[in-house]
């Protein structure tokens, strides 16, 4: 009898081939299929972001050309002109629209978490909103009160930690609501296919960086319709590493050029990979450059993990002081700019590339073509960066207020006569 049924049972598996599936839906449950009331409730919301998509536009190209550099042309993307003003709404948008196609977020989803340095906060807010998500901002404790304002105004509540813990306790929070940490550092390159999403149909792509070609395409002025350089820091990396992989895959002659704060260790791990594993803490000055560099975090560089920044898609870092960031902000402020932090550090590397381009030149008959980000507004810094007394307290050990007035004088001597900034400013002013 039991040398039969182990017959039968060895037959068995032949005789019965065409159950073979029904027999894997009975007993292996697939919680992976998404059923009709979800497809429904990611397809409403995906048209919802298509819809914002449409919204958004183009965000106006400006040109800035610096009397001093006759043959430069700086244009900013000015970033802040969308919904939330700064450069991360349509970040924020290319990574909610990850997360929803993915099923990482569903109508089921209790709360998105994200550790943010305000903008980020702000733009995701605003996204799950749309979608009818609630929203959770983890910031520093320093966080500057404009930007916190702008994250409740957009449907988001705001949780302040320590700014080093801003990472784990996202994390924590998220595990214990049962929400979804959205990880902006981790998964900005896996947004990146939805930033370069291909213009299916009427459907484009919102890489900062298509539209930037576009834009120059279509200004008959413009003679130069691709730009020499693209300059931008990293915080998360994920802005510059859009434009860099966009420009390696269509294999433009753009040279892609990392702006990076005095204390930040991108710079670092770019040029020599380090920090990958040691964190940069010890390097590390607050306040940095808002929303940008890296080093404050207790966890070191780790790609995919903590930053997207993508070495590969760099072709050059570049460093500017802190103290000389602020003084161009002042610059740019006082010229009507409406300009922030980052879009200040933009400024002076571009003003530098335009001083080393004409040095290297012997004749006078090149044109130069850089493009940049104005990514958030000064309105965002009235009472840090364009105050007085904040520079003198929290920029004292750079030589604070004083110091800003000496970088202030040389790099406006720059842009009027095309002088070398950097190096005048580094014998004179520290
Ligand atoms: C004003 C501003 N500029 C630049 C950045 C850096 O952009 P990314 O995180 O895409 O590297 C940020 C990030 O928060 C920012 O807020």
């Amino acid at each position: 009898m039991r040398i039969l049924i182990i017959l039968i049972s060895c037959l068995l598996p032949f005789s019965v081939a065409d159950d073979l599936t029904q027999i894997s839906h009975n007993e292996i449950p697939n919680e992976d299929i998404v059923s009709d009331d979800e497809s429904k409730w990611r397809l409403e919301a995906i048209h919802k972001m298509w819809e914002e998509r449409r919204k958004m536009g183009h965000t106006p190209l400006v040109k800035f050309s610096p009397p001093g550099f006759p043959n430069t042309d700086i244009f900013f993307k000015n970033e802040t002109v969308s919904a939330t003003r700064t450069l991360k709404h349509r970040f924020a948008w290319a990574l909610l629209l990850w997360a929803i196609v993915e099923g990482k977020v569903t109508s089921k989803t209790s709360a998105v978490y994200d550790a943010t340095s305000g903008n980020m906060g702000s733009a995701e807010a605003y996204m799950c909103t749309l979608v009818g998500i609630p929203y959770f901002a983890v910031v520093s404790e320093e966080c500057e009160q404009e930007k916190i304002d702008n994250i409740e105004k957009f449907g988001g509540k705001v949780i302040k930690v320590p700014t080093a813990l801003r990472t784990t306790k996202s994390n924590e929070f998220a595990i214990e609501n049962n929400g979804f940490y959205i990880n902006q550092q981790k998964n900005a390159a896996l947004a990146e296919e939805f930033h370069e999403s291909g213009d299916f149909i009427n459907y484009e792509s919102s890489n900062v960086f298509h539209e930037i070609l576009v834009q120059l395409k279509d200004n008959e002025k413009q003679t130069s319709k691709v730009p020499d350089f693209f300059v931008h820091p990293a915080g998360t990396g994920g802005t510059v590493s859009s434009v860099g992989r966009y420009v390696v895959k269509y294999g433009l002659p753009t040279k892609v050029v990392l702006a990076d704060s005095q204390f930040s260790v991108y710079y670092d791990y770019v040029i020599g990979n380090k920090f990958t594993n040691q964190t940069g803490e010890k390097v590390w000055r607050a306040p940095g450059i808002a929303g940008t560099g890296y080093g404050y975090d207790i966890v070191p560089i780790q790609y995919g993990e903590t930053t997207s920044l993508t070495k590969n898609v760099i072709n050059e870092a570049m460093k500017m002081p802190d103290i000389a960031t602020v003084a161009a902000m002042r610059i740019l402020n006082e010229m009507g700019y409406n300009a922030g932090a980052s879009t200040s550090l933009n400024f002076l590397v571009c003003l530098y590339k335009a001083y080393q381009t004409k040095q290297k030149s012997s004749n006078n008959e090149y044109q130069l073509t850089i493009a940049t980000l104005a990514g958030d507004p000064g309105d965002f810094y009235h009472s840090t960066y364009l105050d007085d007394g904040w520079v003198d307290t929290h920029l004292n050990y750079v030589g604070g207020v004083t110091a800003m007035e000496c970088w202030k004088k040389l790099i406006q001597e720059s842009i009027d006569t095309g002088s070398n900034f950097y190096l005048n400013g580094l014998t004179m002013c520290s």
